[in-house]
């Protein structure tokens, strides 16, 4: 019998593979069908601040009151806001009462008020965990590199004085410095790092000449990136690792498992397959475990992290040179 149960969080997983944030885990229903298909927790879609500001500026516009009555304009501002967080918190307390695998819920903010506040009323509402999608990006040249990265060592600390919940911080690997930036957020007392965010990005259409959202979905190929920092960073770091992007089979499942991670992350796999291929992907990982006589994911993590391997600079190798690559 394969056991796929692990920690993760604090918490007890039936099984290393979740459900990432995204569209996929904003209904109380997908949710439950994700618990039903052997999911060992999920991670709600976030909650945009951003989003919900620019909702209450249209609200604003639509009633006309722009300019002419400030009270108003606040309590449109303030009526959005609550309004989008009541659904948002009505969704974690559904599926609270309908699953009972951990619910983890996720937030982005733009402003030092909101990460505080939508923390603490997202624990009130009963998640299990709490994920905080952080993402500068790095192209103000006014910014220098210590006030782009000290943006997440500050919202980590001033979630941590508003809820106890569990934390884990989603990063990109858009860091001068990635190795020491991903152990130093590790310190944070952060519960755990999920490594790689994947974001909405452009591309150029040249028939139109204007520019377009790329790809929504990952690819398969796009494991590695991960899959190279969760070898690197496990054992390095003092909080668990969850692996995400391009993660569609159970063989990517295996890899990320052997590289260290503690969980992984199906987003565009579910996109692409439908919800019910992730009982396909765990029954891989099953079978994967019975061929290589695995009773438990203990067994295999970490057994091909770069602190265990014979050759630690595999890991390393970045370069096309025709000893390693076997082309020229
Ligand atoms: C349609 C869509 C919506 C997403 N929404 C969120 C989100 O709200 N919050 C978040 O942290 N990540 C979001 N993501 C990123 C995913 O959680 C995940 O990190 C990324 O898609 C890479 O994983 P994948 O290769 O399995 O898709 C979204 C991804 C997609 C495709």
């Amino acid at each position: 019998m394969t056991n796929l149960s692990t920690k993760y969080l604090g918490f007890d997983l039936k099984s290393p593979i979740i459900v990432g944030s995204s569209g996929l885990t904003n209904s109380v229903f997908a949710v439950k069908e994700h618990a039903d298909n052997g999911a060992g927790a999920v991670v709600l879609k976030s909650l945009f601040e951003e989003q919900i500001r620019m909702e209450s500026e249209q609200n604003i516009q639509i009633s006309g009151s722009n300019n002419l009555y400030p009270e108003a304009q606040d309590y449109i501002s303030n009526y959005t806001l609550e309004h989008n967080l009541d659904k948002y918190l009505q969704l974690i307390e559904d599926c609270k009462q309908e699953v009972d695998i951990p619910v983890i819920a996720s937030i982005n903010c733009v402003t030092s008020d909101g990460w505080p506040q939508f923390a603490s009323k997202i624990e009130k509402a009963g998640a299990d965990g709490l994920e905080l999608n952080v993402f500068v990006l790095p192209t103000d040249f006014s910014r220098g590199t210590d006030e782009n990265e000290n943006v997440y060592f500050k919202v980590v600390k001033e979630v941590m004085k508003y809820t106890s919940l569990p934390l884990s911080l989603k990063i990109s690997y858009f860091f001068t410095n990635l190795a020491q930036m991903i152990q130093k957020l590790s310190f944070t007392g952060i519960k755990g790092l999920t490594l790689f965010n994947r974001f909405f990005s452009p591309d150029i259409d040249l028939k139109h000449n204007k520019i377009v959202a790329a790809n929504l979905l990952s690819e398969p190929g796009e494991l590695t990136t991960s899959l190279r920092w969760i070898g690197v960073m496990y054992d390095r770091v003092r909080c668990d690792l969850a692996a995400s992007t391009g993660i569609h089979n159970g063989e990517a499942v295996v890899k990320q498992i052997l590289a260290g991670a503690d969980v992984i992350h199906l987003v565009s796999a579910l996109y692409k397959n439908g919800n019910n291929h992730l009982k396909i992907i765990t029954n891989e990982l099953k079978d994967w475990m019975t061929q290589n006589k695995y009773k438990s994911i203990e067994e295999f993590r970490g057994k091909m992290s770069q602190t265990v391997i014979n050759d630690p600079a595999a890991y390393e190798r970045v370069q096309f040179m025709k000893y390693y690559s076997g082309i020229e």
